[in-house]
């Protein structure tokens, strides 16, 4: 049996271009994996079946879930058991589906001896899902085109992402829809490469202040409570909150453990769920 951690991510910087004639728009994106994981196990077996279990009912376990999609790009001839433990929130712009599928994709290529290189995974990984590639390298990376691009940076100086889970579930088409709609997007957003070794070096506060999502308009206009609650905890917590992905997940950044445990008291109080993890994780 081989057991994977399946880590979630964060988008430190997301900037979005107008939509291409393939549906899809172009993106620069800084994702740092967090120290949050779910845990995948598998084992061979002998039918060419793939059977997928989960402890979370809410989660598909048939032909739709990206790992079993991961199994039948690879192989679709070969079978496996498959434990899947979930941590990661769904519709949190965490990528955790797309984690699962980008383990799932290192994980048949040992349990089935199929010797594909990285970059032989990587294109299959762009075809599941945007997110994907990334977590084939992570734990800091520049991914551009659709995400199949990626390029490792140094981690960010900050050790801590603060996260903060509203019970808001987002839906990733609704948000870019919502963005054509607002008509947001510009060649010049994803095409100007702001220095990452000069960013990776700020210290969390500074490096808060430069980053940007440009997801979080149509987010916030799809669902006003999520930009009341950032304004909330900004106010609560005295420093910048960012959104990651997507949403709905709300993060900050912190230098030292003391200060990420002191804002999660704080917004706790405020009731709202928060937890802190590590950030880009070795
Ligand atoms: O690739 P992923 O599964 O995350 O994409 C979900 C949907 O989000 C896509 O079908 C597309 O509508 C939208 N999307 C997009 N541009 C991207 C990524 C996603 O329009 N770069």
């Amino acid at each position: 049996m081989m057991r994977f951690l399946s880590p979630a991510k964060i988008n430190l910087h997301l900037r979005v271009g107008p939509l291409a004639p393939d549906g899809f728009h172009p993106l620069l994106t800084w994702m740092c994996t967090i120290g949050l994981y779910d845990t995948i196990e598998m084992t061979a077996s002998e039918t060419p079946e793939i059977h997928l279990t989960c402890d979370r009912p809410d989660v598909p376990v048939d032909e739709s879930n990206l790992i079993l999609r991961a199994a039948r790009a690879l192989n679709p001839t070969r079978g496996a058991d498959i434990s899947l433990q979930k941590k990661i929130p769904l519709g949190g712009g965490l990528g955790g589906g797309s984690s699962n599928a980008a383990s799932a994709l290192i994980g048949f290529n040992q349990l089935w001896n199929l010797n594909l290189s990285t970059e032989e995974l990587t294109k299959i990984a762009s075809h599941l899902g945007s997110d994907v590639p990334f977590f084939l390298h992570g734990p800091s990376s520049i991914c551009t085109g659709r995400g199949q691009h990626v390029t490792p940076i140094p981690r960010p100086t900050a050790k801590q992402a603060v996260l903060f889970f509203p019970n808001l579930s987002m839906s990733t088409p609704a948000v870019y829809q919502k963005f054509d709609e607002m008509k947001l997007g510009s060649d010049a957003a994803i095409h100007h490469q702001p220095n990452w070794q000069a960013w990776s070096k700020l210290g969390a506060i500074d490096l808060l202040e430069v980053l940007i999502n440009d997801l979080e308009p149509p987010a916030f206009s799809l669902c006003p409570e999520l930009a009341d609650l950032r304004t909330r905890i900004e106010q609560k917590i005295g420093q910048p909150v960012r959104m990651s992905g997507s949403g709905s997940t709300l993060f900050t950044l912190t230098d030292h453990r003391h200060d990420a445990e002191r804002i999660a008291t704080e917004t706790n109080l405020a009731s709202i769920p928060t937890d802190v993890f590590e950030l880009a994780p070795t």
